[in-house]
């Protein structure tokens, strides 16, 4: 499956991830900035969040009560955001679209 990470800046860049990925190791593996995945993937630091599009938002299903607990102390966290690392990449979500925010860059 394809997913694109739009930058603060508003560059673009899609990349393939393999099936069952997390969305955060699918960035680190690809080299895509703005994901800086402190924590390696344990939900425990919030430094993989992003900023889900509108249209994909549902189909992430919700968050558990340990992502949205570590959501709060994201800075600019919004109705939209996400762990990445909490996001597992599956062909239902392929073409999946988020953004990156500021503080990751
Ligand atoms: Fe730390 Fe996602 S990598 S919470």
């Amino acid at each position: 499956p394809r997913a694109t990470f739009i930058d603060h800046a508003g560059e673009s860049r899609t990349v393939e991830g393999a099936e069952g990925e997390n969305l955060m190791r699918v960035a680190v593996l690809n080299d895509v900035p703005g994901i800086d995945a402190d924590c390696g993937g344990e939900c425990a630091c919030a430094t993989c969040h992003v900023f889900v599009d509108d249209a994909w938002l549902d189909k992430c299903g919700e968050p558990t009560e340990l992502e949205t607990s570590m959501l709060s102390f994201a800075a600019t966290a919004q109705p939209n955001s996400r762990l990445a690392c909490q996001i597992i990449l599956t062909s239902a979500l392929d073409g999946i679209v988020v953004e990156t925010p500021v503080a990751q860059h």
